[in-house]
């Protein structure tokens, strides 16, 4: 990542900490600061509008009902791209805002080995060297980046149907329509870990904390980072 880009995004965490606050209690770590929250419910809200509207045009009879929330069929049409513009941009964002600590590494390697017992919900306690994200969580993000360049290439390309060739648009419909599967499975996976299966998990997204048992549980690598570095804090304030 170049200089320029980490500079930009430190500036904006320090820019929109004015915004808003994160209060962190005893007991407990900031795991997501303003600027990250209200760049993840950006993407997550023009995601799903992308895909509301995607749905209404990719099968009308199906999900009739889906349109007149928008205004009707025509404008659910002219409306979908400019959805997945937006969605695109606030990712490209979060992108620059991720990309150090979604680096693949050593641990997520060893990490999804263990994929199987993960999903079988059979897995033990969590691997010591599990960072601020687990390869699973890196899998997702990888999977949205690639998706969401494949999302811009083939609906601009659709988008322009009447200046490029008829096969190109043809391929470029099976492409996005595919990484529209590939993303909703994903979300679907995503929204259950974010909730029902991680208890705790869901409120990082929301006050930017988690307590320090969420923390040493989940993430029992970052915890130690993140619990020795406030001690040293500590330590130079005495
Ligand atoms: C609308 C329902 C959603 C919920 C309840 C939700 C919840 C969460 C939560 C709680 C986290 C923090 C996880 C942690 O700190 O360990 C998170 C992270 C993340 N979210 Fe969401 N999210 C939603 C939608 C989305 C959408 C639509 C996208 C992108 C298309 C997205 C992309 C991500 C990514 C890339 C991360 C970081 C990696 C990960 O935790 O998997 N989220 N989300």
């Amino acid at each position: 990542m170049s200089v320029t880009a980490k500079d930009f995004d430190e500036k904006a965490r320090g820019e929109f900490a004015r915004f808003g606050t994160t209060r962190v209690r005893r007991g407990e770590l900031l795991r997501h600061p303003v600027y990250t929250r209200f760049l993840h419910w950006s993407v997550a809200i023009f995601f799903i509008l992308s895909l509301l509207t995607g749905f209404a045009i990719y099968s009308p009879w199906l999900f009739h009902w889906i349109a007149p929330l928008f205004g009707g069929g025509p404008r659910t049409r002219l409306l979908h791209p400019w959805f997945g513009l937006v969605f695109t941009v606030f990712f490209f964002f979060q992108f620059l805002n991720w990309f150090a600590p979604m680096a693949w590494t050593e641990a997520d390697r060893r990490w999804t080995k263990r994929l199987r017992q993960y999903a079988t919900n059979e897995e033990g306690p969590e691997l010591e060297d599990v960072g601020f994200f687990n390869g699973g969580q890196k899998l997702y993000f990888w999977t949205i980046v690639v998706s969401a360049i494949l999302f811009l290439i083939t609906g601009v390309l659709m988008w322009f149907d009447d200046v490029v060739g008829r096969w190109i648009v043809a391929v470029s419909y099976v492409i996005h329509d595919l990484a529209a599967l590939v993303m909703l499975a994903g979300f679907i996976i995503h929204v259950y870990e974010g909730t029902a299966h991680q208890p705790g998990t869901f409120r990082s997204m929301i006050d930017g904390t988690v307590t320090e048992d969420w923390a040493r549980t989940h993430h029992p690598a970052w915890f130690r980072t993140a619990t020795d570095s406030r001690k040293e804090a500590e330590k130079a304030q005495e």
